[in-house]
């Protein structure tokens, strides 16, 4: 006999259910640049919102320069993304960041071993070990949750890796792009292809290059 699936109730202390990383860069007050983690990002069209802390110096940098970079990251550079983890661009450290550890730092492009690129559209710098950047404008800055907002954004010009780019189209190569995910709290790599879509034939992906639809053309 079949056991029965047991669905208990939880409250639960985490709902990251798992989101890609992006480094978002911005520009400082001064004009230097700063660069943090973040993973509560999701994307419409050619829009994105961003989920941030209003105390972050990522905040304060997005509401005053109106632009940024969201670069992609690989599971290669999650040992970058905590080495940023604990650090804030923002002085002094705000009271509740402080309490959680956080400390100042001026350099965080060098702390975590990263390397600016100049973007082309805005000011602030591209990570150049990400195959995926996105210089992107602030369209709207709306409340969102406690202590956070919703940053609307728009991609104005898209960089990706030679090598991720499914030959004579414009479009990413779902299965060479491994984005770093960040699972309740934890990082994930690796992911696999488990079978066809029905949204990638409406915004006519070209399936040729999937490995079942490999595997099925011989
Ligand atoms: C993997 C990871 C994901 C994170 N995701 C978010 C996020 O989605 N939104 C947010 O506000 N902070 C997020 N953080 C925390 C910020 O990185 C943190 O607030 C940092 O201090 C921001 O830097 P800044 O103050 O220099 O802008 C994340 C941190 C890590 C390590």
């Amino acid at each position: 006999m079949e056991e029965a699936v047991v669905h208990v109730d939880v409250d639960l202390k985490v709902l990251y259910f798992g989101t890609p990383v992006v480094l978002i860069s911005t520009v400082n007050e001064d004009g230097s640049a700063n660069v943090a983690p973040m993973s509560s990002a999701w994307w419409l069209g050619q829009a994105c919102m961003l989920g941030l802390g209003n105390s972050s110096q990522t905040m304060r940098n997005l509401v005053r320069e109106r632009e940024c970079v969201l670069n992609l990251v690989p599971p290669e550079l999650a040992g970058a993304v905590d080495l940023l983890a604990p650090l804030t661009g923002a002085s002094p450290v705000p009271e509740r960041k402080a309490a959680k550890g956080y400390r100042f730092e001026a350099d965080k492009f060098g702390a975590a071993g990263l390397t600016p690129q100049a973007s082309e559209s805005v000011a602030a710098p591209r990570v150049l070990e990400c195959p995926i950047q996105l210089e992107c404008l602030v369209e709207k800055v709306h409340p969102f949750g406690r202590n956070a907002s919703g940053v609307e954004v728009r991609v104005v010009r898209a960089h990706v890796e030679e090598r991720l780019v499914i030959p004579g189209t414009a479009y990413v190569d779902p299965v060479g792009w491994d984005p770093l995910i960040m699972k309740f709290c934890e990082f994930f790599g690796g992911a696999v292809n488990v079978g066809p879509s029905a949204l990638a034939s409406a915004w006519e992906m070209p399936h040729g290059v999937m490995p079942s639809a490999a595997a099925a053309s011989g």
